[in-house]
């Protein structure tokens, strides 16, 4: 089949590319080619690359067109961030494509509330993209469920993957709280470090791609949560990175309103985005209908990319 992925070149794509070539399709991406894929890898010598803009083909209206025009058999949709542009895409797909799969997030959970979470809890996202994401996953499964469009919805959780700093133990992205752990200094922590992150490998997010494709008539209509096995609390996270590099952790912990201001204003930002959230996932849903086994726990996902940054110099590290 014809598969055209927008999108392709980043964390998931640079996973998601190979397994699609190395199941035989076509694969076109659709990117405005202003940056590579994570890692090379030579199945991309038998992708056609299609140079498009999004947001200046969807400001002309001209986008669902434009994707249309390369005849996918299937389309999944790394970048749609707007209802507005899953509605122009659907649109333009209707009656065209065997099925459009959409990158969600899990953020259109907003806070937890009865872990694990399930698909079937109402969403409740408290922030724009969430709240954005969410009226995409809405308008798409309504569209599944009311007009037969072959919408299906996955929803990741915090992408980790070689050549990228995953979200860390104080749920944030400065790769010093990294450091301090793996030379035993003192890692202060926001609360009591109970809050969660629900990690995932970008393999895994790749591989519950390919399953829904093999499994069209469970997946389509459906939201899937995509994540680990388990999410992990701070404090838990903390420990075992600091384990890992041979030393016991260190820690202590602030109120909220105290710990942020021993940070960035850019890492409070990003830490009270992860712990406001506090996501635990459950993936049996997708377990059960898209045959999805995460080859990663979180730990095992950040300790490869955590060796992949120290080899490739970008993160400096002296363990004991
Ligand atoms: N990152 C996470 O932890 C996380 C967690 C949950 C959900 N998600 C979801 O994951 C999706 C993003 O996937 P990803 O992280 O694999 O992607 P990514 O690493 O952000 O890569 C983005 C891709 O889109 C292309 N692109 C960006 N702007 C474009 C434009 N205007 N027109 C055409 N192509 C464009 C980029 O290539 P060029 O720059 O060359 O155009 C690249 O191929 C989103 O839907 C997000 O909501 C992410």
């Amino acid at each position: 089949m014809r598969v055209v992925v927008i999108g392709g070149t980043g964390r998931t794509g640079t996973y998601l590319i190979p397994k699609l070539i190395e199941a035989g399709h076509d694969v076109m991406v659709v990117s405005r080619q202003r940056r590579v894929p994570y890692q090379r890898n030579k199945a991309w010598d038998r992708v056609v690359n299609a140079v498009i803009d999004r947001a200046k083909e969807e400001a002309s209206g001209s986008f669902g067109v434009r994707i249309a025009s390369l005849e996918p058999d299937i389309v999944i949709d790394m970048i749609c961030y707007k209802e507005e542009s899953a509605r122009q895409l659907v649109n333009a797909l209707r009656g065209r494509v065997q099925m459009l799969l959409h990158c969600g997030t899990i953020w259109t959970h907003g806070p937890s509330m009865q872990v694990p979470s399930t698909e079937d809890q109402p969403r409740r996202p408290i922030a724009e993209y969430g709240i954005q994401k969410a009226a995409i996953e809405t308008y798409l499964l309504d569209e599944a469920r009311r007009t037969g469009f072959p919408a299906a919805v996955l929803r990741p959780g915090h992408m980790v993957g070689q050549g990228w700093i995953p979200v860390n133990p104080v749920g944030n992205f400065n790769p010093k709280v990294y450091c301090d752990l793996a030379e035993g200094k003192e890692l202060c922590l926001p609360n009591l470090g109970m809050e969660t992150l629900h990690h995932v490998h970008a393999n895994d997010v790749a591989q519950a791609f390919m399953q829904a494709l093999a499994n069209w008539s469970g997946a389509v209509g459906e939201n899937f949560n995509v994540t680990s096995a388990s999410a992990l609390t701070l404090r838990g996270y903390s420990e075992a990175i600091a384990n890992w590099f041979g030393r016991p952790a260190s820690l202590s912990f602030l109120a909220w309103a105290d710990w942020q201001k021993t940070v960035s204003p850019e890492d409070a930002v990003a830490t009270w985005d992860h712990i406001a959230h506090s996501p635990n996932c459950s993936i049996e849903k997708a377990r059960r209908i898209l045959g999805y086994c995460p080859r990663y726990s979180s730990l095992e996902a950040v300790k490869e990319s955590l060796t992949w940054l120290i080899q490739n110099g970008r993160i400096e590290v002296r363990p004991a």
